[in-house]
């Protein structure tokens, strides 16, 4: 069976097809779609299902590359062109292609995907019987521990920081503890002495603490969150992997950590300060000591 489907403005053979690897949907499954059935020349609720597609972009500040009633005519055309009596029309719309960073720029060009396919037929034996289900722990969205693809949540997390004027969100849970960032590991720092100092006495006991949340299907296990424990293990740091929120008492610094950050010194919260507002002398040690490993 010979297939078209339109790409980006082309009716074009299936097989030939393109979309450029920098595209946000492969790089970040940052899209959306719909699927309309047609039987026999008769679209199903293609309103309902364009007006839905409509909502989805909206609601991820994605602009439609094309009017609804010219992507009414497209899925029309597509239909008609691949020649299946009972289709399904898949109509994809991603961000578009831009080099992969989680914010995207303002000025890019959403792509637009159309597909056809036959629609699955059920079969008598297995219409008598019907389905067998199980249940499952609704898990979407849950798996924070997997490095997905699928990173739709942190788009929309860092649009909505740097659209505040922030570099990163801090993602919380319930009770406000703080989980991970957009694209990053968090720490705060417990302690008011100065570890230029601690290592001139050469004191051995110390009162900085790090903390950050635990492993769990809440956060990714960072490479460099792990570099980042090593390093402050070196500084002979007490390391709290535990729930931790903003409103403890104690915090002097904040920071973030990534393969592209290193560590980074975080200085502002909402708007409110972190210790004194500066990046602090223990974020400076440890950021060191990640790079050095780094540069190794
Ligand atoms: N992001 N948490 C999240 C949600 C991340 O996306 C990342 C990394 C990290 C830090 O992991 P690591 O230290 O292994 O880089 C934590 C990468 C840098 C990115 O998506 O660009």
């Amino acid at each position: 069976m010979h297939l078209i489907a339109y790409v980006n403005g082309k009716f074009q053979s299936l097989h030939n097809a393109m979309i450029h690897i920098e595209d946000r949907g492969f790089q970040f499954a940052d899209g959306v779609y719909e699927v309309v059935a047609c039987y026999q020349d008769n679209f199903i609720e293609m309103g309902a299902h364009l007006q839905r597609l409509e909502q989805s972009c909206q609601k991820i500040n994605i602009e439609l590359p094309a009017s609804l009633c010219e992507i009414r005519n497209l899925i029309e055309r597509a239909y008609r062109f691949n020649r299946i009596p009972n289709a399904m029309i898949y109509v994809q719309v991603t961000r578009g292609m831009a080099p992969r960073t989680h914010a995207y720029p303002e000025t890019i060009q959403p792509s637009l995907i159309i597909t056809v396919r036959p629609l699955p037929e059920v079969s008598q034996e297995k219409l008598a019987v019907g389905y067998r289900a199980i249940t499952l722990e609704d898990i979407r969205w849950k798996h924070c521990d997997i490095k997905s693809i699928a990173l739709l949540p942190s788009i929309m997390g860092k649009h909505e920081a740097q659209s505040r004027g922030a570099d990163e969100c801090f993602w919380v849970d319930e009770e406000k503890h703080v989980l991970e960032g957009s694209s990053t590991n968090i720490f705060a720092i417990k302690g008011s002495e100065d570890l230029a100092e601690i290592f001139k006495s050469n004191k051995k006991e110390q009162t900085h603490i790090l903390l950050t949340h635990p492993l769990g299907s809440r956060i990714l296990g960072g490479i460099t969150r792990d570099l980042v424990i090593r390093s402050a293990r070196k500084l002979g740091m007490t390391i709290e992997e535990r729930p931790w929120s903003l409103e403890e008492n104690g915090i002097t610094e904040c920071f973030v950590s990534s393969t592209t950050n290193a560590a980074m010194p975080v200085y502002s919260v909402d708007d409110n300060s972190v210790g004194t507002g500066k990046p602090g002398p223990v974020t400076t040690q440890i950021r060191q000591l990640v790079l050095n490993e780094f540069y190794a």
